[in-house]
């Protein structure tokens, strides 16, 4: 079972950045521990800043892989890009968000991957991509 988390910008200052609503631990850490419980998966980590690393990312995983666990963060509610990577792929992807996206700003409400996506979970903090995890095995 080959499963990769695929985070999208700013996801890289989990644990410095607004820590009241992402809290305070680094993905690193939360990513550590999350492999040690699930040592059966083959579970691998990918952040990238730029919209285009996330798609090449997508296209290289998503014909051979059990599962994506992606979270585009910004991206979701602006990339035409990766809505169009996600619906191309055939490895079946879930939505993931640390916040509970549609409690905020009202452009946070679109998602332009959802459509795609096998599945959203949202709102609850990293437990999220735990929740994700889980629904793959
Ligand atoms: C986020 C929610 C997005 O609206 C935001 O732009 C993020 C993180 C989340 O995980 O809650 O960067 O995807």
């Amino acid at each position: 079972m080959k499963i990769i988390i695929i985070n999208g910008p700013n996801l890289n200052l989990l644990g410095k950045r607004e820590t009241n609503i992402y809290g305070n631990l680094s993905f690193q850490e939360f990513f550590e521990n999350l492999k040690k419980n699930n040592a059966n998966v083959e579970l691998e980590y990918f952040q990238s800043n730029v919209e285009g690393e996330l798609i090449d990312k997508l296209q290289e995983v998503g014909f051979s892989y059990n599962g994506v666990i992606l979270n585009a963060a910004a991206y979701t509610h602006t990339s035409i890009g990766i809505a169009d990577a996600v619906a191309g792929i055939t490895t079946p992807v879930i939505e993931v968000h640390i916040s509970n996206t549609y409690s905020r700003e009202s452009f946070r409400h679109v998602s332009y991957l959802a459509p795609n996506a096998k599945g959203v979970i949202a709102g609850f903090g990293l437990q999220s991509y735990e929740l994700a995890l889980q629904s793959f095995l």
